[in-house]
């Protein structure tokens, strides 16, 4: 089935619902109407007590004394536990050291849980919580990245990945510039916050309900802070209402605080965290600091680049080492660089440490090379879009500045596509027109690339199980170590499953995620979720099938090719068999009927010292072009049309990857536009809850939105029936709505003046860069 020949059609279709057909979100009903469960909807378990914790007021400071009196006393306070009650491990953090679940002396940021506390009532704990006085030795904090990098004060080490000689190449190109970028990080916003509910088993061990994309990580923290082997622990998710990588690993200490109060108390333990604790307890994407040093010919083509890419990472690691490394492997987004060096700084800052966000730090990458993209046209007096094609990656100018070529060459057609679909040269005149009668509103428009590597580039977390069993009436259950997030991964990998025995969709159930049915799961991320579990699947089935085959072929003598599984039937020879009645046939001849999967990604190697490898098995490709227009009086803007284009490969259900596009987009585009998280001078978070930070809503979507899947591109490399993952890449597509604020800003000067702007453009700085653009014109005046 796997090896299904690339020039053949999408998987026979003799049944409903097979991978490579639309069909909607299993979930989909239940979650209009009400009915999906998530932890807070869960039956509540008899005892149950709620928690909260007690969190750090101070962005750097030493605990000098910790009164907790008031908070014991207060009416249906249960138990209260600090540092010095963890039996096991106090340190969580999830890759290397540096969380401690409760700090014991020494607090980070704001925001930063010291100690916990379980009562009768969210509400109780939540007030018992700010009952403790707390004594503090204040000590000097770092808040922004240019502090730490002044400081020079990291979280890991920095790292360069380097080809040729570009000092050289800068020093002779016929062009040079240099530009400088801030990008803002962004809340994650899901809308089920981060929640876990902690039952004790009738041994030393608990259960716990959790809301993360990485239960088997869950798992082995909570036994670590228990001091409990990994067995007595286990973990299970139905579904989170969103993740986007917030609850990859910031799920882990809510589970940790609610089992370490759960084994104080004997009872179950709920911690659901208050939006507004939410959004100041737990990391975000990672603002960044970028630069660039360009050298290129009169064409605009690059000859040498130096780029830096700095993110404020927060008190500790967390992932910000793989976000980092991504966000380097991304600097060159769809160029050939040539001679390149590029260099990553993880900075230390007092604030929450932050996280994986839908990307993983190669949006951020990608930003500054997009900057140089405009700036390098706006220099030659081009058009962005073709010093963007000028320097697409193309047979002969194939292999990045980390060593991996790109062996399948999707974009040069795609963009070629999406120019044509989209008028885009035909707008393009349009808009000069219109620019050049219109005072005050300004149109503008780019056409921007997006090429994002699939694989973990932490190596070992490429790996997946899934378990599959069929009952004797035919109907088969399906468990994998993905979670669910929204995204669509249960429905693809049932379509994979149908697809497999060649049966009905709707034969098919996928189970909640649970670390005692596949265990030593990876976290469903980096897109990666139905390539790795949809393989898995595709084994066990494979497994099973083999048998089944076997049976088949000596119980009704012919040979194995003449044992063929088409539409809900098995046909043996001559003869057919209905599917139900020929699984009851091998059950009652004792063939097994159940059997694991597992599957690990080929050829992906990657060395960090010499900054060399192939980290990926693949990249998606897409592309969006996006038309603004911007009062250049207020700064205000909205976007009036996007049309994108995307390489899912043969997708497994093109209605689900549609949706995943289309969020993306949005999510992207609010990420560089309106979402803006303001800290104060001393650490604090200001932007606590949707008033005050503003996600997109329905009025902001582009009026006239056309996505459409690029066809006829089926994945080169050997993943699952030829697809490409879709989760992450489509948020990139963001970045035309950015660019095109630029374009139409630019077109004040003329095009000649290619003005610096921040993200998020939020109308502030769109405003200050057309302000930036009407002074450089009069000095232009002045000097002439
Ligand atoms: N889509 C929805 N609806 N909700 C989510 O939380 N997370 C995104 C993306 N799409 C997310 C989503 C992120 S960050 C990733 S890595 C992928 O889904 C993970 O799922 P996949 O690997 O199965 O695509
Ligand atoms: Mo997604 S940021 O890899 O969870």
């Amino acid at each position: 089935m796997r090896k299904l020949p690339l020039n053949s059609p999408t998987p026979r279709h003799s049944a409903k619902g097979q991978a490579g057909q639309g069909v909607k979100h299993d979930s989909a009903w239940k979650h209009v109407s009400g009915q999906a469960r998530y932890i807070d909807d869960l039956p509540v378990p008899e005892g149950l007590l709620h928690a909260a914790v007690g969190h750090s007021d101070q962005a750097h400071a030493r605990i000098v004394s910790m009164d907790l009196d008031a908070v014991r006393q207060f009416p249906g306070v249960v138990a209260v536990i600090t540092a010095a009650d963890v039996p096991g491990h106090l340190d969580i953090g999830p890759v290397f050291p540096g969380d401690p679940v409760l700090a014991a002396d020494l607090v980070e940021h704001i925001g930063q849980p010291i100690f916990a506390v379980a009562a009768t009532s969210h509400d109780a704990a939540r007030q018992a919580a700010r009952l403790a006085r707390v004594e503090y030795e204040p000590l000097d904090a770092v808040v922004t990245v240019d502090q730490a990098l002044e400081q020079q004060l990291f979280v890991r080490p920095s790292q360069t990945q380097c080809r040729g000689n570009p000092d050289k190449a800068l020093a002779e190109a016929p062009n040079r510039l240099q530009g400088q970028q801030r990008v803002g990080g962004q809340e994650h916003l899901y809308l089920e916050g981060q929640a876990c509910l902690v039952e004790p088993t009738e041994d030393r061990g608990v259960f716990v309900h959790t809301s993360s994309q990485h239960i088997s990580e869950v798992q082995k923290l909570v036994a670590e802070v228990l001091g409990l082997p990994i067995h007595e622990v286990q973990a299970e998710v139905r579904r989170m209402g969103g993740g986007f990588g917030g609850k990859e690993t910031q799920a882990a200490p809510l589970a940790c605080v609610a089992a370490l109060l759960a084994r104080a108390t004997n009872r179950p333990v709920k911690y659901r965290l208050s939006r507004s604790d939410d959004m100041i307890q737990t990391g975000k994407r990672h603002d960044f600091l970028n630069s660039y040093d360009i050298g290129f010919d009169h064409d605009g083509l690059i000859h040498g680049a130096d780029i830096m890419v700095a993110a404020r990472c927060g008190y500790s690691p967390d992932l910000s080492d793989a976000i980092v490394d991504r966000a380097m492997f991304h600097a060159d987004n769809a160029y050939f660089l040539d001679q390149a060096r590029v260099t990553g700084h993880r900075c230390k800052t007092h604030t929450v440490s932050n996280t994986a966000f839908r990307g993983f730090g190669g949006p951020q990458g990608m930003m500054i090379i997009e900057q140089a993209m405009d700036d390098i046209a706006r220099h030659l007096g081009r058009d962005p879009l073709d010093i963007r094609k000028t320097n697409l990656y193309r047979p002969g100018r194939d292999i990045t500045h980390y060593g991996q070529t790109i062996e399948q060459q999707v974009l040069p057609q795609l963009l070629e596509q999406l120019e044509a679909s989209s008028d885009y040269r035909q707008r393009r005149g349009e808009i000069d027109t219109f620019n050049r009668t219109s005072p005050v509103l300004k149109r503008g428009l780019a056409l921007t690339p997006v090429k994002f590597g699939i694989s973990f580039t932490a190596r070992h977390l490429n790996q997946a199980g899934a378990l599959v069993h069929i009952y004797t009436d035919g109907s088969i259950h399906v468990n994998h170590g993905g979670t669910e997030m929204g995204q669509g991964l249960y429905i693809k990998v049932a379509q994979v499953v149908a697809s497999a025995f060649q049966v009905d969709l709707d034969r098919i159930k996928v189970s909640a995620t649970r670390t005692d049915k596949v265990p030593n799961t990876s976290p469903t991320a980096a897109s990666s979720g139905s390539d790795l579990n949809g393989m898995a699947a595709l084994d066990a089935c494979e497994k099973i099938l083999a048998g089944l085959v076997q049976f088949a072929s000596e119980h009704w003598s012919v040979s194995p090719e003449q044992v063929i599984f088409s539409d809900n039937r098995v046909r043996v020879g001559d003869l057919s068999v209905p599917w139900a009645e020929f699984v009851q046939t091998a059950y009652l001849n004792r063939i097994p009927l159940s059997s694991s999967g597992f599957y690990s990604t080929p050829k992906i190697h990657y060395d960090p010292k010499t900054g060399k490898g192939r980290p990926f098995l693949y990249y998606s490709h897409a592309a969006a072009c996006s038309e603004v227009v911007v009062d250049t009086l207020t700064g205000e803007y909205r976007v009036v049309r996007t049309d994108i284009l995307f390489d899912a490969g043969r997708s497994l259900n093109p209605d689900i990857d549609l949706g995943q596009i289309e969020g993306g987009f949005v999510q992207g585009m609010g990420w560089l536009t309106t979402e803006e998280l303001v800290y104060s001078d001393d650490g604090r978070l200001l932007t606590t809850g949707p008033a005050t930070y503003k996600i997109p809503a329905v009025s902001d979507c582009p009026p006239d939105l056309r996505v459409a899947l690029l066809e006829n591109s089926p994945n080169r490399e050997a993943t699952v029936f030829h697809s490409k993952a879709v989760g992450e890449p489509p948020l990139m597509l963001g970045i035309s709505v950015w660019s095109a604020l630029r374009d139409a800003v630019s077109s004040v000067t003329g095009y000649r003046f290619s003005p610096p702007l921040d993200a998020p453009a939020t109308p502030e700085r769109v405003l200050a860069a057309v302000t930036a653009s009407k002074t450089w014109q009069a000095q232009q005046k002045e000097s002439a």
